[in-house]
Order: C-alpha cells, then structure tokens, then sequence
C-alpha cells in the first residue's frame, strides 16, 4: 500500500520536474554552452547570466547588431519566444 502511494506522488510531483527540463531548442545551445558552471567551455558561459541579458544578446546576434562568429547565424533559427523560453532555462540552472 505504501509504495502504491509512493507511486502516486511521483506521478504527482512529475509535471512540476518536467517543467525544469530543457525546452525545445535548448539542446542546440549546451554543446557549446555548458549547462554546468563546473564544465568549462571555449564559448562564453551563460550559467550564472540573468535570462533578460541572455534574450538581450540572442535578439542582438540575431538582428546583426552585436558582432559574432557563429551566434549571429545560430540566433536567426530562433524565434523570439523560443530565445526567451531557453534563457529562462539557463537562468535556472545551478551555477
Ligand atoms: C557552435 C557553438 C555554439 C552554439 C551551438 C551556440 N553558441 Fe552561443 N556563443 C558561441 C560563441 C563562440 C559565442 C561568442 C560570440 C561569437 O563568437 O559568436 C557565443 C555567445 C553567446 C551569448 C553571449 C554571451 C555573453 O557572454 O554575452 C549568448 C547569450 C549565447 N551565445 C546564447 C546561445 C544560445 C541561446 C544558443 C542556442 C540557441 C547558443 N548560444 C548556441 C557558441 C555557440
């Protein structure tokens, strides 16, 4: 009886970790962008950067505003919702 209930609170508590899972799209960015503070990566960390300053940068790759080598053309295959939802993702992660 007690693992029946076990059961159930897991199935309970699963949307609320689903939603700490990455959106779409964000696993083009952490080959790259180490989604770990502890990893570190020749690209520019974004653990620890707020999710404002992230969207901030993507729209300005994206728009050709803010010089880059490869994050101008990765930007454009994003939409602006999309940015947003992956910032917001990175800004939660442990840093
Ligand atoms: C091929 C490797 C690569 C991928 C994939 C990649 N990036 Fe980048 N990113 C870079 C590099 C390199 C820079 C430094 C700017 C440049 O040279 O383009 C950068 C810079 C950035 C910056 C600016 C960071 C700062 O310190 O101001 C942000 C924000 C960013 N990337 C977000 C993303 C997001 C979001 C994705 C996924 C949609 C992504 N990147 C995918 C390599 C990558």
């Amino acid at each position: 009886m007690k693992l029946i209930a076990a059961t159930f609170a897991i199935l309970l508590a699963a949307p609320a970790a689903w939603a700490l899972e990455a959106p779409p799209g964000a696993m083009a960015c952490s080959g790259c962008h180490a989604t770990s503070a502890s990893v570190d990566t020749p690209a520019p960390r974004l653990v620890g950067m707020k999710a404002d300053d992230i969207l901030a940068a993507m729209l300005a790759f994206r728009a050709g505003a803010r010089p880059a080598t490869v994050m101008d053309r990765i930007a454009k295959g994003f939409t602006e919702s999309e940015a947003a939802a992956i910032a917001q993702w990175y800004a939660t992660q442990p840093n």
